[in-house]
């Protein structure tokens, strides 16, 4: 499938279909609620600020190519003086940019579904670096995943369900140590034609990757220890058995990128998936 739909809304954010993980099913099966879902403002049952439900992952994503050295020290602000100072350690521009700008549409996320300001989050990290925003009791668990790459950034919300979001531009195959992939990646990977084959790394890896941020453990599970298969979408588990209760999608931010999403489910096939893309003037707004 090649880049998402998309289409104009009054608030010049711009929505994409999100596509189930299964990139080469005959008839993908195309959520189409993540049209107008935002503007619905019916979702209420375990619901977020009428927007997002335990069965709704809502991705926002951004280009931050085009933010200057102003929008982006303007953007710090939003951050606590423990984010500012990692935010200094970046060498370089692009890198700070990405960091700066990817936790304020963190931060703005949460305070658009908790009416919260986006300055006043804290969080704690989990016991391999899983960041979790610290809740107040009435508040719902509310969870997230944040992923950068080059020049875009992006996040995945969801409502009490573990969620893990990957982007990676995709470009000529990253330089990867032998053991990234299981073997039986490698053998499916081996079986396509060059094209179809850089196409389904990417789907794969960005897949890899996104599970390892649900279960929070990141890259302190070896990539190689589950295999994950594209057609059909599946994961499993290094006993042999298929990880149930577990929803996949990809999206595609922007022409050079694709990303994934995986949350926890009961259910996989009630989860909606929503899209959007966010302009700096809409996270500029919460300073
Ligand atoms: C999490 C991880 C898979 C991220 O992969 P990546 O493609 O390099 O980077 P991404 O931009 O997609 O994701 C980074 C974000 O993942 C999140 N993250 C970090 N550890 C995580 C974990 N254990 N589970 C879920 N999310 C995690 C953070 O929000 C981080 O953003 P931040 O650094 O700006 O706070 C990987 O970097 C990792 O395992 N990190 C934790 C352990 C670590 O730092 N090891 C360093 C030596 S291997």
């Amino acid at each position: 499938m090649g880049a998402g739909y998309e289409t104009a809304l009054p608030d010049s954010s711009r929505f994409c279909l999100a596509l189930p993980f299964d990139s080469t099913a005959s008839r993908p099966r195309i959520v189409v609620s993540a049209i107008c879902h935002l503007h619905c403002e019916t979702r209420t049952r375990n619901g977020v600020a009428g927007m997002v439900g335990s069965d709704d992952v809502w991705v926002r994503w951004l280009s931050t190519e085009l933010a200057g050295e102003a929008e982006t020290d303007g953007l710090a602000d939003l951050l606590d003086a423990g984010e500012r100072s990692r935010a200094a350690r970046f060498r370089h521009d692009a890198a700070r940019r990405a960091f700066v700008i990817g936790h304020a549409l963190v931060r703005v996320g949460l305070a658009k579904l908790t009416g919260r300001s986006a300055r006043s989050w804290e969080f704690r990290t989990g016991r391999h670096g899983r960041p979790e925003p610290i809740l107040r009791r009435d508040e719902p668990l509310i969870r997230f995943s944040l992923s950068h790459s080059h020049d875009v950034v992006a996040v995945a919300l969801s409502v009490e369900h573990d969620i893990g979001v990957d982007i990676e531009r995709v470009d000529n195959r990253m330089h990867l140590p032998n053991d990234a992939l299981a073997p039986g990646e490698k053998r499916y990977l081996a079986g396509l034609p060059k094209q179809r084959a850089d196409a389904a790394f990417f789907h794969i890896w960005t897949l890899k990757e996104a599970y390892l941020k649900a279960l929070g453990t990141g890259l302190s599970r070896p990539l190689a220890s589950f295999e994950v298969s594209l057609s059909p979408m599946a994961i499993t588990e290094r006993n042999g058995f298929r990880a149930e209760g577990w929803f996949m999608g990809r999206f595609e931010p922007g022409r050079t990128h694709t990303g994934a999403i995986v949350m926890r489910h009961p259910d996989p096939d009630r989860v909606r998936f929503q899209v959007e893309t966010v302009g700096l003037e809409t996270l500029a707004k919460h300073r």
